[in-house]
């Protein structure tokens, strides 16, 4: 294989898993790269890499050094191609930073410029795969190699844009190398390693722990709090039962986002709001990966002491 002359790294905002594991939600690995040209003399490069939400690489600023995150994955750039490809990334980032240059030359663009690469690819559990590469200038989309094509296409209706992909179709080594990194390295050689070597933390599961417990913020209001952390990985589903139905969503239920903590697990909250003492029976259910087929059911009981705020722990039932 020729030298990559513009090796891609990349770049922008990621897939959001949804709140429930959909069994054809792909697995993702992306390497994302942003870099700063304060002035023509002048880039910053930073670059991370992702599996799923767990950060495998990143580039020292400084050097561009690799620096690994954890041993498997050095243990899975040892396979196939890879190190070949790691002994030329230099190569291919000082190149695309000279495109960039020349690019803002000629389209007599203003520093700083800021330039995003997000490179990777899906695997979708039916061992189908899609090789994906984005680049971002200014924080909006401009030019993306459609794998299928072996095309750059602008995504933008912009000078720039145009000329990005103009000059970077003209170049035929260039899109038979991205080709051969997204189809064949990154989607097969790269992935696949690492899932193997990788298994342990990337198949890891952990368990939620459900908490329900009520607010009154004025006398005709009762606010149900479902509480959910520790979980990993991230997708999941909380829900209100009314004896025994969903609650749909609307203005009375509120979930949060899905928050990060510390330890690389997650959390969110579900709030549903009440009158008091409806005669109604309430449950929070919770789906996750790591309970199987099972449910997590927390109920808030009919005639439960209105203990406002006090923060009423039930134990949770694994149905
Ligand atoms: C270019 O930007 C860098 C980083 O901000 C700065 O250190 C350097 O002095 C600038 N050079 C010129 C010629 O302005
Ligand atoms: C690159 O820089 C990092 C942090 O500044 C340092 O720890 C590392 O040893 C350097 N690597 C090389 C090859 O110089
Ligand atoms: C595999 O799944 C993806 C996503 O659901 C779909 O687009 C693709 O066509 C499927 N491929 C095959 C061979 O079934």
């Amino acid at each position: 294989m020729q030298p990559p002359h513009f090796l891609l790294f990349l770049f922008l905002p990621i897939l959001l898993p949804g709140m429930w594991a959909d069994p054809e939600e792909p697995q993702v690995i992306q390497y994302l790269l942003t870099s700063l040209f304060a002035n023509i003399s002048s880039a910053e490069v930073s670059c991370v890499a992702l599996v799923g939400d767990i950060p495998i690489l990143t580039l020292h600023p400084a050097n561009w050094s690799i620096h690994f995150y954890w041993p498997w994955v050095s243990q899975a750039a040892a396979e196939g191609d890879t190190g070949k490809i790691m002994s030329q990334y230099k190569i291919a980032l000082r190149n695309i930073i000279r495109f960039v240059h020349d690019t803002v030359q000629q389209t007599e663009q203003h520093y700083p410029v800021v330039v995003q690469f997000r490179a990777g690819c899906l695997l979708y559990p039916n061992t189908t795969s899609q090789g994906f590469l984005n680049v971002g200038w200014g924080g909006r989309d401009l030019v993306a190699f459609e794998v299928d094509k072996q095309q750059w296409e602008a995504q933008q209706p912009s000078q720039v844009a145009e000329l990005v992909s103009k000059s970077l179709n003209k170049q035929k080594s260039v899109k038979v190398l991205v080709e051969h990194l997204l189809s064949i390295w990154v989607c097969q050689t790269n992935f696949l390693a690492l899932k193997r070597y990788g298994r342990e933390i990337l198949e890891r599961q952990e368990l939620p722990v459900a908490t329900v417990f009520a607010r009154t913020p004025s006398p005709d209001q009762l606010l149900l709090v479902c509480h959910v952390t520790g979980f990993y990985p991230r997708p999941i589903s909380v829900a209100w039962l009314r004896d025994g139905q969903e609650v749909p969503p609307g203005p009375a239920l509120n979930t949060s986002p899905i928050l990060p903590n510390a330890d690389l697990t997650y959390q969110l909250r579900s709030v549903l709001a009440v009158a008091p003492r409806d005669g109604h029976s309430y449950v929070c259910r919770v789906r996750h990966q790591s309970l199987g087929t099972r449910s997590l059911l927390i109920p808030w009981g009919r005639g439960h002491p209105w203990e406002w705020g006090a923060g009423c722990r039930e134990q949770p039932l694994a149905l």
